[in-house]
């Protein structure tokens, strides 16, 4: 065994803060190999990733959120595992989550979306974010510091779902303590009913989406309440609440990481800051490719339902082939010199960092407005950010803590200094916003 045959993505504590270094070993060994560990078949490089991504006939998403945990249900046996698939469909975890499921229940689930994610939807979406951003910089920008994931990512994530998904105003609150995005001590616990958040979702969806079918309304919960599937037919209760819950569970942690990671780059780098401030159109570009170096899904799974070849290598029906979108994004066959963070990048938004194919990250559209609106606003009223020193270290020596999962790349906490910016360059920069 070399060295790096010994490290288990899927346990190793050593390589939860820096994976490059791994995914690198990996990619030198060629870019699809399979790791010892769990038999699993590794890709890093980009043409044979999107070839698996979009191979829906051969490769089922069933195991896509967790690889090869906690098994396969069944022991794979000849060339068309389909059949099998389908007997134990509800043995995979989250199987009655859209992200699981393969054609052609995947299409339907999927078509319940469409509501949701209208250019009016996501226009109207678009003007509460800016309004919740600025309620929840309010909340502490005067501290002159604060922990960028708890005080904003977090709660902002949150309510921006809660209000695509027509949660009334009055609601917001309780959905952010139970959720856990809550201000601490700022508000009266004992509205949070239960303890389990997704238990919460669900009880929450199930009434909502059954009041508005006894008695409809013009509101968002009524349009999400009255889709049908495309063939004319109308969805069971439960199937709506499904899409409604893994709506917060696919967007909220994602979209935090993301507007994390964005600002560890900007606080590490002030005339990264500067430039985006003085010219905030090149914040799109600025978010691709934060999304390419630090997107927040270092890994996604698949299982071969037929023999194939990934790559150029054979690979049996009932092999889990493992894409990691983090290694895929510093192909160095697709993005020039990719371990450096190029604000001007030309083909930045080519990363994988929201999938391909039939399941292609929906909340894409979102999580770039989301963090478009994040970012302006927050450079725009904290002026001179940078990393504290008192958490993490100073320039030349930092520590950053990511969370321990084989899914998500997320820092754990961000802690910011500022200098807050004064009112009336806070106030005239609102009055001229152009959104
Ligand atoms: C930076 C933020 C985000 C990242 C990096 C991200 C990443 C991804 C990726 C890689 C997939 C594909 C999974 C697969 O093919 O197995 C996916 C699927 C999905 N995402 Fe996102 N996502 C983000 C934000 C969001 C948001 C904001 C929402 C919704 C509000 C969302 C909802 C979904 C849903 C519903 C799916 C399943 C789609 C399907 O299976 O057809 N995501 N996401």
């Amino acid at each position: 065994m070399t060295e790096i045959d010994q490290v288990d993505f899927f346990t190793d504590p050593s390589i939860v803060d820096d994976p490059y270094p791994y995914f690198e070993s990996l990619r030198a060994q060629c870019p699809v190999v399979r790791e010892p560990h769990h038999g699993v078949v590794a890709v890093t490089g980009y043409d044979a990733a999107t070839a698996v991504y979009r191979d829906s006939e051969v490769f089922s998403s069933c195991v896509s959120a967790t690889g090869p945990f906690p098994g396969l249900p069944f022991e794979p046996e000849g060339d068309d595992l389909g059949a099998l698939i389908e007997q134990y469909r509800d043995h995979f975890p989250l199987h009655e989550h859209l992200v699981t499921m393969d054609m052609p229940q995947h299409a339907a689930h999927r078509s319940l979306l469409k509501r949701l994610l209208t250019p009016r939807r996501l226009a109207e979406n678009e003007e509460f974010m800016w309004r919740l951003a600025d309620r929840q910089i309010d909340e502490f920008i005067a501290r002159g510091s604060c922990n960028l994931m708890s005080d904003y990512a977090q709660p902002f994530a949150l309510l921006v779902i809660a209000d695509l998904l027509g949660v009334p105003e009055e609601d917001h609150q309780v959905f952010r303590v139970t959720l856990g995005a809550q201000q601490a001590g700022s508000i009266d616990e004992s509205e949070a009913f239960t303890s389990n958040p997704l238990e919460f979702l669900a009880e929450r969806f199930t009434s909502y989406i059954e009041d508005r079918r006894r008695e409809p309304r013009d509101d968002v919960l009524t349009a999400i309440a009255t889709a049908k599937y495309p063939d004319g037919s109308t969805p069971e209760v439960v199937d709506l609440v499904h899409v409604a819950c893994f709506l917060f569970a696919a967007g909220q942690d994602t979209t935090a990481r993301l507007l994390t990671a964005s600002f560890r780059f900007i606080a590490e780098n002030p005339e990264l800051q500067q430039l985006l401030r003085d010219e905030p159109e090149r914040i799109p570009n600025f978010v691709e490719e934060t999304l390419r170096m630090e997107g927040p899904v270092k890994s996604d799974f698949r299982l071969a339902k037929n023999p194939t070849t990934v790559g150029d290598m054979d690979v049996p029906a009932g092999t889990i082939v493992m894409i990691l979108n983090s290694a895929v994004n510093r192909d160095p066959e697709r993005f020039e010199d990719p371990d450096t963070f190029d604000i001007e990048r030309q083909n930045a938004r080519e990363h994988i960092a929201f999938g391909r194919g039939i399941h292609a990250c929906p909340g894409g559209p979102l999580a770039r407005v989301e963090s478009r609106v994040s970012i302006t606003r927050l450079l725009d009223r904290l002026k001179d950010i940078r990393i504290s020193e008192a958490e993490h270290g100073p320039a030349d020596s930092r520590t950053y803590e990511y969370e321990p999962t084989y899914i998500l790349r997320g820092l754990k906490a961000l802690h910011l200094d500022y200098t807050p910016a004064t009112e009336s360059s806070s106030a005239e920069s609102v009055m001229t916003e152009t959104h």
